[in-house]
């Protein structure tokens, strides 16, 4: 990452800009659903955590994650294309994985389109895992593979209280 990158949450302001990256980078050709009333409401919710990789120019990436009881999930990622392949991505995994590992999440989950070669390269480098092939899960036209990052054993998962 750029000496000046820095992650930190999201806030109500930034909810447009991330609204507006998802449209351009994620929701290519399936319409936009991540409207910025969407993204606000993910912003505010207190179990989902918004979070951004700003410089001193730009928002230069973020994630948005859902916690749930046993598992979260990862609802979108995004890094401008400019700053991809500098640990952006990477650094939001990570803090989103340790928050979560704190948390007693035993595993986070998501789904990708299955033709995104290159965000599953990314996913896998990072400890994700091919789970299954989930057939025409965006609006019925394209398929989604979902992925998996285990952040506990098996035994460590079974003695969650
Ligand atoms: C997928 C994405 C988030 C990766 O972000 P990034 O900041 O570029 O990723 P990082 O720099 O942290 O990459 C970490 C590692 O992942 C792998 N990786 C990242 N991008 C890759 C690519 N295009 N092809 C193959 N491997 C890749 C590499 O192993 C990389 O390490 P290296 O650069 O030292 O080789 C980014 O490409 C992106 O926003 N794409 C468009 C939106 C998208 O597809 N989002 C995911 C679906 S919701």
């Amino acid at each position: 990452m750029d000496a000046d990158t820095e992650i930190s949450l999201a806030r109500p302001s930034d909810a447009l800009a991330l609204a507006e990256m998802s449209r351009d980078l994620i929701e290519v050709g399936l319409g936009w659903s991540w409207k910025p009333s969407r993204i606000l409401a993910m912003i505010e919710h207190p179990e989902s955590v918004v979070l951004m990789a700003r410089t001193r120019l730009e928002i230069a990436g973020f994630a948005i994650m859902e916690f749930h009881e046993e598992h979260a999930h990862l609802n979108l990622l995004a890094v401008k294309p400019h700053q991809q392949r500098k640990g952006v991505g990477k650094a939001l995994l990570e803090w989103l994985a340790t928050s979560a590992r704190v948390g007693g999440i035993a595993r986070i989950e998501l789904e990708v389109r299955a033709d995104n070669g290159e965000a599953i390269s990314f996913y896998e480098s990072i400890d994700f895992r091919r789970d299954k092939v989930l057939k025409g899960y965006y609006q019925g036209k394209r398929d989604a593979l979902r992925m998996v990052r285990h952040l506990m054993t098996p035994e460590m998962a079974a003695q969650r209280p």
